[in-house]
Formats: structure tokens, sequence, C-alpha cells
């Protein structure tokens, strides 16, 4: 069985790998959003995944308008990293687990979501940025990936609802795994921030709080928003609170808090990051 040992929510915002190739961590702009990840080690390295379930939204890079699955699974030895148009650093290669993978596809399919099996997929910020501040240096190499991408980019979007379904369902394939392992959940995105149209730079932090305190003791909660209702609370692109959620339902009713560092703004976003312990 792979065990679930928490789940960590982490904001991604392309700017961050551009701070990080300037060494300016401890600038007084980044250095609150930079504080947070020491405590989030300090529980990486006392709960020990060996492997991470990511669960982020691709922003055009794997996938674009002309071929975009609504969900989508990374089933390959190594996922490259590379840039959408940021301007900031590649990361290099990230390793995976096929066979993990394969089990999760497997499992998910039979248990009705028709997601889209990638051999080969490019991962972008929303993948590098969490996975390289949590696991620095050569941690990378100690943590393997199996990349879950849901799709922010083209409407329709997946629904609240769905999301979190979806991460039941990756919870009861990683319950089945025949092997054993450490599997931690990682959320990347959110929380509120729009980029574009009239409503650019909108955050709210009232529902920023809302969906963390939903997550922490009832995350069914936030199924009864529609992906406008999300729109409409957190921003356009604060629809990625539904990787938050998705995390969250794979983890079982009852979860400790570690960890949680809000601050805003990094970039455009409200920036969060949440350690969360699974109970047995
Ligand atoms: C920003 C936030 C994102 O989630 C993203 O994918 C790209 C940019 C930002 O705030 O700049
Ligand atoms: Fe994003």
């Amino acid at each position: 069985m792979a065990n679930i040992v928490g789940m960590i929510g982490c904001t991604h915002v392309p700017a961050i790998g551009g701070a990080v190739a300037k060494g300016l961590q401890q600038d007084p702009y980044w250095a609150p959003f930079f504080a947070g990840f020491p405590h989030a080690h300090a529980w990486l390295r006392e709960a020990r995944p060996d492997h991470v379930v990511v669960i982020y939204n691709d922003h055009g890079l794997n996938f674009f308008l002309d071929n975009l699955p609504t969900f989508a699974v990374g089933a390959a030895e190594s996922y490259r990293n590379s840039d959408e148009g940021w301007g900031i650093p590649s990361l290099g290669d990230f390793a995976g687990d096929a066979r993990l993978s394969w089990h999760l596809i497997e499992s998910l399919v039979a248990d009705e979501f028709d997601i889209a099996s990638c051999q080969r997929m490019l991962v972008d910020h929303a993948f590098s940025l969490p996975v390289s501040l949590l696991w620095p240096g050569d941690g990378a190499a100690k943590i393997r990936a199996v990349p879950v991408a849901y799709n922010t980019v083209q409407h329709p979007l997946p629904s609240p609802r769905r999301c979190y379904k979806l991460g039941q369902a990756i919870g009861r394939a990683l319950a089945s795994y025949p092997e054993e392992h450490r599997v931690v959940l990682l959320a990347t995105g959110g929380l509120s921030h729009q980029l574009d149209g009239t409503r650019a730079g909108f955050v709210n932090q009232a529902f920023d709080k809302e969906c963390i305190d939903s997550l922490l003791t009832d995350p069914a909660a936030l199924t009864r928003y529609s992906v406008l209702d999300l729109i409409e609370k957190a921003g356009n692109q604060g629809v990625e609170v539904m990787g938050w959620l998705a995390a969250r339902a794979a983890l079982g009713p009852h979860v400790r808090q570690v960890y949680w560092n809000y601050h805003l703004p990094i970039s455009n976003t409200a920036s969060g990051l949440w350690v969360l312990e699974n109970q047995a």
C-alpha cells in the first residue's frame, strides 16, 4: 500500500524562478514567501515520503488549445522542465516512476475517470518550482513524481466537485498499490489571483481564508461552488485552488495542520504554503 503521509499546497508563480536564479530569497519582497520552506522541509524530513503526486495545471507548455485533456497523468521515468514563455531558467529533469503512474492510470480509469496517459510530458513552472523549492539541491534525486495535470486553460474546466472526486479516486488508487511507499500529495497554484482582463490584480483574502478553513475541516463544502463561482470569488486563475481541493480529497477525514504561510502579493498572487499531515 502506498501510504499518504499528507499534503502540501504551494503557490506557483514564474517570478519565483527568477528570484531563485537571482538569489533574491532574502530580499524584503521575497523573504516572507521563502521563509515558509524550512518549515515544510522539517516536516518532510520527519514524514519521509519517497513519492510525490503533483496535482497541478499546465499553462500551455505540454498541452495547448488544440489538444487539451481535462485530466492527464504522466507515465514516464522522468519529466523534462521547460519554460512556456516567462524567461525563467529551466530546471532540468525530474524523476518519475512509470510503475506507480500506470497503477494510478489503471485505477483511475477503472474508477470512471477518462484521463489522458502521457508517456512523454513536459512540466511547466507549476510543477518545477514547487518541487524544486520543497526538495532543493540533491533532495530532488530522492523523490519520484507522478504528475497529474488538470485543465484550467480552456473552458469547459472540470468542476470543483469533479476535482474533489478525482482526489478521492487518487486516494483509492494509492491505497490499492501493492508496493509499500510513503506518498505526499502536492497541490500547486492558487490562492486567489487574476492575471488578465479588467480585474487583473484581483485577490480575495476573505475567500482564501474560507478555502483553507474548509479544506481543513470540511473540504466537500467547496464542491458547492461552480467554476464560475470560483472565478468570481478567487479570480480567473484562482480556480487553481481546485488542485488543493483534489489533493485534500485524497487524504482521510482527519488531518493535522503542520504549517501555514500566507502572504501577498507575490507578483499578482495571494501566495500560500500549507502543510497537512494525514492522521490514520
Ligand atoms: C502568476 C501566477 C500564476 O499562477 C501563474 O501560473 C503565472 C503567473 C503571477 O502571479 O504572476
Ligand atoms: Fe498558475
